[in-house]
């Protein structure tokens, strides 16, 4: 018996899917990545977070098999875990999950398993962002330009800093969960998620910021991403996790600041603040020389306390040579994520004669909050009254401040 505290979170890992699309065989949970299944990575992501309820919702007939998983994942918290047989639905699963729960569980988390890569910080900084009122949900700033479609044509655009990609595991206050699904129920309406669900009955849901490695294995092309990214973390030496320097007072948010400075230069357009911005000299640079997104990058890393864009995108990185603004914030937005932090905002200011900023400063500050997940920046511009190298037009000058939460102190 344990005499270890009950845990007041439980997840609920969905993996009664039948997996049509991935055209496997069997089940998507118990088709192999590697050596082990889509379900056994998904519990090893969920087993590495703080200890909680685990409830397994396997597919009938495998509820065996869905316990040796449990087993082999859990090593000596067997005791967290069980399994329960699922239902015709995604949303039938997650009721099955859910009267599973133990009574003192206050905080639930539904999870795909498919989701098999989950880093185990999202799954902390989901549960630890969770309110008795409001949802969590991790989502991912959408990269790719979006269209409104109609028979073959282009029939309008879509403003993707107005959305975000939805991942899980989504997190939910238990009793106003139970009872959404109680309403959904009672409607016979099935939902796309357990966030829909819970939003129709009229409650908040709130962002986290997700993972890459997060995606969802639904086709045979996505498998194979699975199973490269094992491969190569299999091979590779595991990269150091970037470890926060440690604060006396680990549940204070946390500043930052960042510079940068980048001579006008070179071919091509002016890129700016995640703009580009034609017929303006552009900065010279290893990347696209957006000194405003160096700076932000550079006062994010700080505040967490976590090394710099030199460490982290610097030379030795050749896959940002050229890289836009979008990348270097969602992947820096990864990293503060991956070591418990969530933005809380960006104040930018850069100091340059050209070019001019005002006209553009609403669409600066969307695509630079889009890629950081959603988070607030506000970009100011001045000149330097003709003095110093801003004011002999020579480059620009910026200045980031930035705020981070610490979201999964409970982790560190
Ligand atoms: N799921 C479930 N019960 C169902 C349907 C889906 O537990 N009746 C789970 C899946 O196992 C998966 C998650 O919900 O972990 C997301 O569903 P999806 O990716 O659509 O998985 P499948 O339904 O298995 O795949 P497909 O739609 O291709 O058949
Ligand atoms: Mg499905």
């Amino acid at each position: 018996m344990s005499l270890l505290p009950v845990p007041h979170t439980a997840i609920i890992v969905v993996a009664a899917g039948s997996g049509t699309r991935l055209e496997a065989g069997a089940p998507k949970a118990f088709v192999g990545i590697d050596e082990h299944t889509v379900l056994r990575h998904a519990l090893d992501g969920v087993f590495a977070a703080a200890p909680m309820q685990v409830i397994v919702v396997a597919p009938a007939g495998y509820e065996g098999d869905a316990e040796t998983e449990l087993r082999a994942a859990a090593g000596e918290r067997a005791d967290l875990g069980r399994v329960v047989t699922g239902g015709a639905t995604r949303q039938e699963s997650v009721a099955a999950g859910l009267a599973a729960l133990w009574g003192d569980v206050t905080t639930v988390l539904v999870h795909d398993a498919a989701r098999a890569l989950t880093p185990a910080a999202v799954i902390d900084a989901v549960a630890a962002a969770v309110t008795p009122e409001s949802a969590a949900l991790p989502t991912m700033p959408v990269v790719d330009t979006l269209k409104r479609v109609e028979d073959g044509l282009v029939v309008g655009a879509v403003d993707r800093s107005e959305l975000a990609a939805a991942q899980t595991p989504q997190g939910f206050p238990r009793l106003l969960l139970e009872a959404a699904y109680a309403r959904a129920a009672g409607e016979g309406e099935e939902y796309t998620d357990d966030a829909a669900l819970f939003a129709a009955a009229g409650h908040r849901v709130r962002l986290v910021p997700g993972a890459e490695l997060s995606f969802k294995i639904t086709t045979p092309a996505d498998l194979e991403r699975a199973r490269l990214l094992r491969e190569s973390t299999a091979k590779a030496p595991a990269p150091p996790r970037p470890a926060p320097r440690l604060s006396a007072f680990p549940s204070l948010p946390r500043v930052g600041i960042g510079t940068d400075v980048h001579a006008f230069g070179g071919e091509g357009d002016l890129r700016l603040a995640g703009l580009s911005w034609p017929g303006e000299p552009p900065l010279s640079g290893h990347s696209d020389g957006d000194a405003v997104a160096h700076a932000i990058v550079d006062a994010l890393l700080g505040a967490a306390g976590i090394g710099d864009i030199g460490e982290h995108f610097g030379t030795a990185h050749p896959e940002y040579a050229g890289a836009h603004a979008d990348v270097f914030l969602s992947r820096t937005r990864e990293l503060l994520a991956e070591a418990g932090f969530a933005i809380g905002n960006v104040s930018v200011q850069f100091q340059a004669n050209r070019p001019r900023f005002s006209a553009r400063r609403a669409e600066a500050e969307a695509a630079l909050s889009a890629a950081l997940g959603g988070a607030a920046v506000s970009v100011t511009a001045t000149t330097t009254d003709a003095l110093g190298f801003p004011g002999r037009g020579e480059g620009v000058s910026v200045m980031a401040v930035a705020l981070v939460v610490p979201v999964s102190a409970a982790t560190r």
